[in-house]
Order: structure tokens, then C-alpha cells, then sequence
């Protein structure tokens, strides 16, 4: 696990208890290591074993039993824990909580939690029930304790009642985790600028010459970078991927609207273009849709050069990017290419996956690269597109703070 930060995850009764099970899933995919808490309540809803298959870890019940390796569990999982949350948090759970009541698992370890460890909250329970003073009271104990409060959200409820009491949604909670696990920010006014996906170059108003590049890996790490404080502009080819959050998304079209937009988006400390750019466009885009004429041969498309978006921004003397980094596709000789590019395209490095048609890399959602520079290679092994740019997000992280420092 790349990031190691353990998250303790207590997951108490309630209609809503089964959101609990994408946050697991989102957790996993920010890389963090989750073990789960279930109550008696919380089984209600859930099973251990929806639980279990996707934190890949065991469910934690019972009070009284010990972990594999003969641990006292109540201690053993907050001392291992980097952050406790309770999603979703019941009226019931949150009152002990307050008074320090500990009858069971839950309750037990969250009287046990150190007080260097943060805790969030993010309660679900009936509006009547959230606005009682007794609840308030509690909520306003816990806040005392630097214990953080998500939620809840208003709207209808499960009961069809309406007003405050909903569990806050799994990505807003997740947001909040980040948050609160990585205050720190390494690039922090740093831009970045990120080419994804292919580019479409027309032969007629229908009809186009593409790629099979998904963008996934470039939306990757316009993620990853925004998540580590970069402000983010993504360029990007057509692609049916959802918009990332708080990225600024200029979506394009072709090769030569690629490059304008990222023109137009310098200066820039970071650029790193993943995008599969068409080499060629045809010389004259016909204005209507061709026809075929019968027994006329098909029609021979003449084609011209595009312009070389990274050559264009690495070469730029004005507006170069502190650190460019290039992307190449190639089917053979992947190293020995990826170098000659890196040279003649003038990037610090180049990041080089083979995308031979059975590696599946290419519109897939698995990565194996190697990045190369100046200073040599290094081989990053098979994973997902997410943990390939969080890696490369480490390594541009580590390139600022010895910048920085000389
Ligand atoms: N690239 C670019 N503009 C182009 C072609 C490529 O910006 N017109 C960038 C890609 O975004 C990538 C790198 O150059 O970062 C290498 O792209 P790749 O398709 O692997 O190589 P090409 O330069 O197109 O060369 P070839 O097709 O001969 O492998």
C-alpha cells in the first residue's frame, strides 16, 4: 500500500449504512489501508462480508475476541489508526461517545483512541431526533474534544420526514479524510497543465481519424496533482470520462485546438502531457460528407504534419515549464524510443509504457511504466492508472522540495 495511512472505519446502525460501502471503495482507491468496525446495529443493514471483500481486510465485531496475532483489539486497531470515522454515526453511538459510555467494540475504542488521533463524526439519524437538546448537547461535548462533526445533510429522509439527519454523501466525506490526513499540500502554488486522451483530426463533417487513448491516465494525475495542492489545468481530447472536481477542464477537439489551449494556458511550473495526439490531419477537411462514388476508387486522404504539442512547450524559451514531462506509447524498442524522444522533444522526462495491443494498457484502466530522465530509469510495476499518477505525483513532489533547496 502506497500511501499507508490507516483508516479505522466504525460503521454503526442505519438505513444509510450502506454508504458506507463506497467510502470503503473510495478509501481503497486513495490508497489507504481501511479495517472496519461493524456494530450490532450496523449488521443489521450491512454484512461483515460486503465489508470484507472490499476493504480486502477482517471485520471487527466483537469486544471480547482477540486479533490473529493475540492483540488486545480495541487498543491494538487505534494505535495502529492514523484516523477514526464513524460513517454513518448513530444517536445511540454518539451518545456514549459523549459520556464515555463502553458497552461494546465501538464505543469501547472510541474511549480508547489517543488524543493525537483525529476522529470524524458524520451522523444519520431522524430530524426530531438530530434537534433534540440531548443529541445537541452530545454533538456540542464532542466538538469540545476536537472530535470533527460531518453532517449531517438536509433533505427527505428514509422515515419521509424532511430536514437535517441525512448522511453526508461518501465523496464529501472523503474530501474531509483527505483533508485531514494530508494538510500538507507539497504543491501549493505550483500550476500544472495536463494533456489527456486522443485528439479527433476530421475528414468530413462525420467522419474522423482517432486513437484508442481513454485519457484515464491523464485524469489521473490531473487528480493526483490537484490533491497535492497543484492548480490544475487539464486539456483534454474526446473522452467519456466524468469532469474532475475542481480542475480547470478545457475539453478539445483536435491537435492544433490542443495546443492553443495550452498556449493560451502558460505559464505553468508542471506539464505533463499524456495525450495520444494525432501526428497527422488531413489537408483538406471536406465540407460536406463525402460520398462514394461506385466503381471510383476510395478516396486518398493527403495528410498533413501537426504541430508537437510537448516539443512546442518543452522548446518554448519564454514560458518553459520548470519540469515537463513527456508520455510515449510504443509497441517495441520502448526504452530506446522513449530515450530518443525524451532527447529530440527536449522534456526532463518521459514516462514510457508499452502499449502493445495484449498489454491492454492502452483504453485500459492498468499502467507499467518506466520514467525516464537525465539521471537514468525507473521502473514503476503493473497497477492502476490511479496509483501510477500518485507515484509520479511523489517523484514531481520530490523534484520541487531539491529545486527548492539548491
Ligand atoms: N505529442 C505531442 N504532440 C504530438 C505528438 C505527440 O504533444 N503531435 C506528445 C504526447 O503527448 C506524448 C509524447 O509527445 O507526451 C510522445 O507521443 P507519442 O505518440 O508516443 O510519440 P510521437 O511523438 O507521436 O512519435 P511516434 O508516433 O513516432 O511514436
Amino acid at each position: 500500500m502506497i500511501n499507508s495511512k490507516h483508516v479505522l472505519l466504525i460503521v454503526a446502525g442505519g438505513i444509510a449504512a450502506y454508504k458506507a460501502l463506497d467510502l470503503i471503495r473510495l478509501l481503497r482507491q486513495n490508497y489507504m489501508d481501511v479495517k472496519c468496525v461493524l456494530t450490532q446495529s450496523g449488521s443489521e443493514f450491512i454484512t461483515p462480508l460486503s465489508i470484507q471483500t472490499l476493504s480486502q481486510n477482517e471485520v471487527y465485531q466483537d469486544l471480547f475476541s482477540l486479533t490473529q496475532n493475540h492483540k488486545i483489539e480495541h487498543i491494538f486497531l487505534t494505535r495502529e489508526a492514523d484516523l477514526i470515522v464513524v460513517y454513518p454515526a448513530t444517536a445511540n453511538l454518539i451518545a456514549k461517545t459523549a459520556l464515555g459510555l463502553a458497552d461494546d467494540l465501538a464505543s469501547t475504542l472510541l474511549l480508547a483512541v489517543p488524543s493525537s488521533t483525529p476522529i470524524i463524526i458524520a451522523p444519520a439519524m431522524n430530524v426530531e431526533m438530530w434537534e433534540n437538546s440531548t443529541t445537541q448537547n452530545h454533538i456540542q461535548t464532542l466538538k469540545k474534544k476536537n472530535i470533527l462533526i460531518a453532517g449531517p445533510d438536509k433533505g427527505i429522509m428514509a422515515c419521509e420526514e424532511y430536514g437535517y439527519g441525512r448522511l453526508i454523501q461518501p465523496k464529501t466525506i472523503m474530501c474531509l479524510i483527505n483533508k485531514t490526513l494530508f494538510p500538507m499540500q507539497p504543491l501549493k502554488g505550483k500550476k500544472a497543465l495536463v494533456t489527456a486522451g486522443p485528439t479527433y483530426e476530421p475528414i468530413d463533417p462525420i467522419r474522423f481519424i482517432g486513437n484508442y487513448s481513454s485519457g484515464r491516465q491523464g485524469y489521473a494525475i490531473a487528480e493526483s496533482l490537484h490533491k497535492a495542492g497543484a492548480e490544475v489545468t487539464l486539456v483534454s481530447g474526446p473522452v467519456h470520462l466524468p469532469s474532475p472536481e475542481n480542475i480547470n477542464l478545457i475539453k478539445v477537439t483536435t491537435a492544433q485546438e490542443m495546443l492553443q489551449a495550452c498556449f493560451t494556458n502558460l505559464p505553468v511550473n508542471i506539464a505533463v502531457m499524456t495525450a495520444a495526439v494525432s501526428d497527422w490531419r488531413i489537408k483538406n477537411v471536406a465540407q460536406q460528407k463525402i460520398k462514394k462514388e461506385k466503381n471510383a476508387l476510395p478516396p486518398v486522404l493527403e495528410m498533413d504534419f501537426n504541430p508537437d504539442i510537448l516539443a512546442c512547450i518543452a522548446q518554448n524559451s519564454n514560458e518553459r515549464p520548470d519540469l515537463v514531462i513527456g508520455f510515449a506509447a510504443e509497441t517495441q524498442n520502448h526504452l530506446k524510443y522513449a530515450e530518443d524522444k525524451r532527447k529530440n522533444k527536449k522534456c526532463d522526462w518521459i514516462v514510457v509504457n508499452d502499449v502493445k495491443p495484449d498489454t491492454n494498457i492502452m483504453g485500459g484502466t492498468e499502467n507499467e511504466v518506466t520514467i525516464i530522465s537525465s539521471s537514468g530509469m525507473e521502473h514503476l510495476k503493473k497497477a492502476g492508472k490511479k496509483e501510477i499518477s500518485h507515484l509520479l505525483t511523489l517523484k514531481i513532489i520530490k523534484f520541487f522540495a531539491t529545486i527548492n533547496k539548491g
